[in-house]
């Protein structure tokens, strides 16, 4: 065995010392006794158990397996999707979190949303306040549609294809998991009776960041026809398509002379804002035959974009080709005359280029560079390198459950999507909808911290430390946002691009101050599981220091001795600015103690670095037992009488839902307005469940069974970051069934449309949370402070489930078996853990196989 650098070691390993709530039993108490338990006790009497209850709400996800048929490994059309193009369209992104291209057909037209993002790529806008108040957030940012690159129209014998009206003999599309390709073949009979046959790929690469590349194929087996192929570059951020239509009528259409600035069409705050005015000023038309390039400034924010486009085009028929680049379009026709079974191909290069800084000129010489290497590599070449990227991804973070095809298929999907939106994200966040979509505004959330950076902590850690870096350099505006709304320290934006608070709503927005904690929380797990501890000692200690200062002032001692935080909201936005949130107050606790051990260690093992750090943040000596003083007289808000932990200090006082028969239109805030809301005992999304699983081994078992069985009937689960938090918790406390059923409903979000919003983008917190719920749930794995333990909860049904998690730099295989565990190490660093309370040591290349106990 391997023995790891000793400094490091106990720097990252000390456990530290927790204070149990009132009953708090150890970690390994019995598990419960099932189903049959909690169908009895949310039943029992209470004020709400017959009224409300969430399982009433699930719609059982269906899927027409004749046209998504089971595969493992791709996602599958075999029909053209009608009814719900904008949904289609979402599933069927690529995307390498820098880029993404929605699943719009090449040939532009039958599309709900023809998008393509660059991630962070954004326009501002001044928040008009209705009733302006000191402090609220001024910039509006909204991510905008780039130019869309993807487009490439057919013309056969003059008419174009357009799949909702062709005449089709086949038809498939499909995205496939192992290489990240989009395909679609097509066999089309034209109005004039020919035969044509199409292929279409598309990838965006995630070996080359800045690169996407199409390629179409087209044979007329039987006859001749003169065939054009339109590759263009279209500016639909303004508007407009080629001919001057709308081609979303949901998109606003840039009307000369209005006012600028944006306006929400809707009243659904979780789309995306549309502009009054021209977003994209065209500074640059570059047409070098068969590459274009376009050039433009986006009009308020001063960012810069250049997208270009390369062709090679081969045939033995006959062909000449022509090309144009104006202010809103560019493109590269390519005449042909073809003749029967004559192939035609294709393959189209594309490239973004976008900077907060630098010019068009120097963007427009990136493109090029880009353009030119792809070129010379050729398709071929990226989609092997496509491949091997993937397989090496699969390797890392596969989950497995063999006997469930169904299942497996859709976890496959999540986790795909999951790498899409953050592989290349690197000095950008990862937003809500990831790069597949424009709602939320395209903002980055603490969905980031709690919901994906488990996945890329445990699978893929250098992405996790470059979503972690990101939020590093953060960390002045979060200072200069602090001291604005009179607090020391650092108060993250609750929602934001550029680093500035876009949280219109400050109620639901700002107040929501847990986004420190989930960061510094977020921080300190990738460092315990990476053992990186010199992110931590150079860089990321800033941000533990700043968040616990700002607690620390935050809150304040009351006259009953307890630290009290006030006026904040927790995760559950159907209930704003409380006072103690529960959840709030554990990991503010939690963010304050961390701080202060972390500041220790470095003092201990890196002097330097501690005397660098004390001299750039003004670190008071007694600063660190402040923050535990702090900590440890928290106030954490418990019933005595009903033996739960209120949500927060006035939660238990307001009124069981009793609207429409108990029964709420959903989801609640598109029908009620807030303060409807806020009178209710109504949850939105897991709140004190989610502590229960965050800061789980400060809690009893007895405990957190009380409270789930609490909360969970009252939750709505109206965001789709809760289904995936309860099924954890369902799981530990051994309600199968249940857990199963959120479960069923988190794996299938998307793909089933559950929301009714993936129209607008993907809903990646969840697509994270699948892996956290097969993972942390049924996976039955807990990391508490660097301390490793697996208790897993296999469903019924299943016959076995593997899973991968990278410890340590030591990568594990764990599979759940019925009564055992069987664990196995590829690395030489041997990794110690508990299984069902038995402390075990894996070597490199050995099986280990634990039973559970009887
Ligand atoms: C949830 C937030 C989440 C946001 C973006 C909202 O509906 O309540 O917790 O951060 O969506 O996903």
């Amino acid at each position: 065995m391997t023995e790891r650098n000793s400094i490091t070691d106990t720097a990252l390993h000390t456990t530290e010392t927790i204070t149990l709530s009132p009953d708090a039993t150890p970690d390994t108490a019995p598990m419960a006794e099932g189903q049959e338990l909690y169908d009895e006790q949310v039943t029992a009497s209470g004020p709400h158990r017959d009224r409300f209850n969430l399982r009433s709400y699930f719609a059982e996800p269906e899927i027409d397996r004749s046209i998504h048929p089971v595969d493992p490994w791709r996602w599958v059309e075999t029909a053209p999707s009608t009814s719900d193009l904008g949904v289609a369209e979402s599933l069927f992104t690529v995307g390498n979190g820098y880029l993404g291209v929605r699943g719009n057909p090449e040939e532009g037209r039958d599309s709900a949303l023809n998008g393509t993002y660059v991630n962070g790529l954004h326009e501002t806008w001044d928040i008009q306040h209705a009733e302006d108040a000191y402090g609220l957030a001024r910039v509006g940012q909204s991510i905008i549609n780039a130019p869309d690159a993807k487009t490439i129209r057919i013309y056969v014998d003059d008419e174009p294809l357009r799949v909702s009206v062709a005449d089709l003999f086949y038809y498939e599309r499909s995205l496939d998991f192992r290489d990240g390709v989009l395909r679609r073949s097509l066999e089309w009979r034209t109005p004039a009776g020919k035969r044509v046959l199409i292929d279409f790929t598309r990838m965006v690469s995630l070996t080359d960041r800045h690169l996407g590349i199409e390629e179409v194929s087209i044979v007329l087996p039987e006859d001749a026809a003169p065939v054009v192929l339109s590759s263009q570059i279209l500016n639909r951020q303004d508007g407009q398509d080629e001919f001057g239509s709308a081609s979303d009528p949901d998109r606003f259409v840039a009307t000369e002379g209005a006012p600028q600035g944006s306006v929400n069409t809707g009243s659904d705050p979780r789309r995306a804002d549309h502009f009054r005015s021209r977003v994209l000023l065209p500074l640059l038309q570059v047409d070098e035959g068969e590459k274009i390039k376009l050039g433009y400034r986006v009009a308020n924010s001063g960012m810069t974009l250049a997208v270009g486009a390369d062709h090679d085009f081969s045939t033995t028929n006959d062909f000449y080709i022509s090309s144009v680049a104006q202010t809103d379009m560019a493109k590269v026709q390519y005449h042909v005359d073809a003749r029967p079974g004559q192939k035609i191909v294709l393959t189209k290069y594309f490239s973004y280029h976008d900077s907060r800084r630098a010019s068009v000129n120097e963007l427009m010489d990136r493109v090029d560079r880009t353009l030119r290497r792809a070129r010379k590599r050729g398709a071929g070449d990226y989609l092997e390198a496509q491949q091997a990227w993937l397989a090496e991804f699969w390797e890392r973070a596969d989950v497995e459950i063999p006997d469930q095809p169904e299942l497996q298929q859709a976890v496959r999907w999540n986790m795909f999507q999951l790498i899409q939106s953050s592989a290349r994200a690197e000095d950008l966040g990862i937003s809500a909808k990831g790069v597949t979509g424009s709602g939320y505004a395209g903002h980055y959330f603490w969905d980031t911290e709690i919901y994906v950076m488990p996945f890329l902590t445990y699978t893929m850690p250098q992405v996790a430390r470059n979503a972690l870096r990101f939020r590093y350099q953060m960390l002045p505006k979060a200072r200069d946002r602090a001291s604005e709304l009179d607090q020391c320290g650092a108060l993250y934006p609750w929602r934001t691009i550029n680093g500035e608070e876009a949280s219109a709503y400050y109620a639901a927005g700002t107040a929501q101050y847990h986004i420190d904690a989930d960061i510094t929380y977020a921080t300190v797990q990738y460092a315990r599981a990476s053992g990186d501890a010199d992110f931590l000692f150079r860089e990321a200690i800033d941000i533990l220091v700043e968040t616990a200062r700002l607690w620390e002032d935050l809150g304040f001692f009351g006259v009953d001795g307890q630290f009290h935080i006030h006026g904040v909201t927790g995760p559950d936005e159907y209930t704003t600015v409380v006072n103690d949130n529960l959840f709030t107050n554990v990991m503010a606790r939690y963010n304050m103690r961390v701080a202060a051990e972390w500041v220790e260690r470095l003092r201990e093992v890196e002097k330097s670095y501690f005397e660098e750090m004390v001299h750039r943040l003004n670190l008071r000596p007694e600063e660190p037992a402040e923050w535990r003083t702090a900590a440890d007289a928290m106030c954490i808000p418990f019933d005595g009488e009903r033996g739960i932990h209120p949500q927060d200090a006035h939660f238990l006082e307001r009124e069981i839902w009793n609207k429409d028969r108990g029964q709420p239109k959903r989801p609640l805030l598109l029908h009620y307005h807030p303060l409807t809301i806020y009178r209710y005992q109504v949850i939105k999304q897991a709140d004190v469940v989610l502590a229960l699983f965050l800061r789980g081994s400060e809690f009893s078992e007895k405990l957190k069974r009380a409270d789930f069985d609490y909360y969970d009937p009252l939750t709505t689960g109206d965001s789709s970051l809760s289904a995936v938090v309860q099924c954890i918790l369902a799981a530990e406390l051994g309600y199968d069934s249940h857990a199963q059923a959120l479960f069923r409903h988190a794996v299938y979000v998307d793909l089933c449309n559950l929301h009714g919003n993936s129209a607008d983008g993907l809903h990646i917190a969840s697509c994270g949370g699948v892996w956290s719920a097969l993972v942390f749930g049924f996976g039955g794995l807990r990391d508490y402070d660097g301390r490793w333990t697996i208790n897993p909860m296999l469903p019924e049904g299943w016959g076995s489930m593997r899973y991968r998690v990278q410890l340590w730099g030591s990568r594990l295989q764990v599979e759940v078996r019925a009564d055992e565990v069987e664990l196995e190490c590829d690395s030489p660093v041997a990794v110690g853990l508990e299984v069902w309370g038995q402390s075990v040591t894996v070597q490199e290349g050995e099986k280990l196989v634990v039973k559970r106990p009887q």
